[in-house]
């Protein structure tokens, strides 16, 4: 996984030595700098990957005014400590409450055909998206602080991973109390097992994955894996798939709640107890979208030739480490030899290279046929169509049978890991559906948890 959240890390004060470093004091000026750049850069901010650091930036102010460093060696005329930490979480949740009323007032302008005029939030984030639900921010803040202690630290303040899981807390207490979940879509690599492995039958993934079943809850694991057969994907999802086949809990309506939808919108299996590999491939002419049916084998082709001509010069111009992959629906560059890292900076220099190439040929500019460039972490890939196809094909495939055909987008959960590294493939489906970010399977775990509790206490 390459996020933002490690690139800046790795930056970070404590790690940087004296000499090139930043004292405490000069990182209260980094922050108030935020504040003050809360205004986009070129437009590109999204509410979703770049609003933890602005939502950062607000949350350095009353950091900075109340935290009391000096408290843990003064005593003297200081706030005692909880008094100091009762009026950092009022400030924070103060905070986190107007930014809520902020997505509201967006929401209730993007649900006024007649109005003309954009919201508040609009021209904060001109390239903001669409918000299928609201989301309860003083809420989830005050559920992650009782977690993470958000309010009690003194030195470190509100972060970026701070504010990822205070989004997603939000997102599912949205899902849930406000809304209905229908279906959850899963990536497969860092978010259900880590990069590169398979879920295996100890996974604590599993249990939860059953339990969202057993609620009627439809599960679409959406991968960029693009494999053509069921055994491949057997041999990664191997875990569930037999807990699934064993269960003599879930009836086999809910067993047939599960798809997988491989290669980001290319394959599509069901679940199938008697399949040899307990998975069916579903023919293209039943998912299908008509949009996506209109895509054409020849510009798929041209496509693909470009990208992988593309890659090729990449390898050579940046002597990368690497062997050229081509596959019926995507491309993409692998380590020479599996012990092989190539370097982060290469991966997203690749990515966005080959992205531009792409865009300007004649078949990119024709848009006929969409694609997703991105970095997984220790490959880069060029796959035809992307995860927001994937989500919608899994909307229509559950939703055959409900009254609009469709599951709805506040009624979707897609919960991946890659939403900010070039290409950001789950970044995608955030345009058909919500979603959670989370860093690992361990997040995964947690964000089920919660979920689990929120569902049960409605039911209740
Ligand atoms: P995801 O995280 O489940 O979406 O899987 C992404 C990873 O799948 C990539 O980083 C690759 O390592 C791997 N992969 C295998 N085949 C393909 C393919 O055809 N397209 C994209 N990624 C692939
Ligand atoms: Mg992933």
């Amino acid at each position: 996984m390459t996020s933002r959240y490690r690139v800046e890390y790795a930056l970070k004060t404590h790690r940087r030595d004296q000499l090139i470093g930043k004292c405490f004091f000069s990182s209260l000026f980094v922050f108030l700098s935020q504040v003050v750049a809360l205004v986009p850069r070129n437009g590109s901010l999204s509410l979703l990957t770049e609003s933890p650091e602005w939502i950062k930036g607000l949350l350095a102010v009353p950091f900075v005014l109340y935290s009391q460093p000096q408290g843990v060696y003064e005593r003297d005329g200081l706030p005692g400590t909880s008094q100091a930490r009762e009026e950092a979480h009022r400030r924070y949740s103060e905070i986190l409450r107007d930014v809520e009323l902020m997505i509201d007032d967006h929401i209730a302008h993007q649900n006024d055909a007649e109005n003309p005029f954009p919201s508040k939030l609009k021209l904060l984030v001109p390239s903001i998206g669409p918000f299928f639900t609201r989301l309860p921010l003083e809420a989830a803040f005050k559920f992650q602080d009782r977690k993470r202690y958000i309010s009690s630290r003194r030195f470190v303040s509100p972060s970026f991973n701070d504010i990822r899981l205070i989004l997603n807390s939000a997102q599912i207490m949205a899902v849930t109390t406000h809304g209905t979940l229908q279906l959850a879509t899963f990536d497969g690599d860092v978010t259900l097992y880590d990069d590169g492995q398979s879920l295996e039958p100890t996974s604590p993934v599993i249990p939860r994955l059953m339990d969202l079943l057993r609620n009627n809850v439809k599960i679409g694991i959406v991968t960029a894996a693009g494999y053509t057969t069921a055994e491949r994907y057997h041999s990664r999802l191997h875990g569930l798939l037999d807990s699934l086949a064993n269960s003599t809990e879930l009836t086999p309506a809910q067993k047939q709640n599960l798809v997988v939808m491989g290669g980001e919108s290319n394959y599509l299996f069901e679940f199938s107890a008697n399949a040899p590999h307990l998975l069916s491939p579903v023919p293209r002419s039943r998912w299908l979208t008509p949009e996506m049916a209109a895509w054409n084998e020849q510009d798929i082709e041209e496509l693909l030739d470009i990208a992988e001509a593309a890659l090729g010069d990449c390898i050579k111009s940046l002597n990368l480490p690497a062997t050229l992959m081509r596959k019926d629906r995507a491309v993409g560059i692998i380590p020479a030899t599996p012990d092989i890292r190539i370097p982060r900076e290469s991966l997203e220099e690749t990515v966005l290279v080959v992205q531009k190439i792409l865009e300007l040929s004649s078949a990119g500019r024709s848009r006929r046929v969409p694609f997703c460039a991105f970095n997984g972490g220790r490959d880069v890939f060029v796959d035809i169509g992307d995860k927001s196809w994937g989500v919608a094909v899994c909307q229509r495939w559950f939703g055959a049978n409900t009254p609009g055909g469709i599951i709805k987008g506040e009624n979707t959960l897609h919960v991946g890991d890659q939403f900010l590294s070039a290409g950001a493939n789950d970044f995608r489906a955030r345009s058909v559906g919500t979603t959670s970010w989370i860093a690992s399977p361990a997040e995964t775990v947690e964000l089920l948890d919660e979920l689990a509790e929120l569902m049960g206490k409605k039911l209740s």
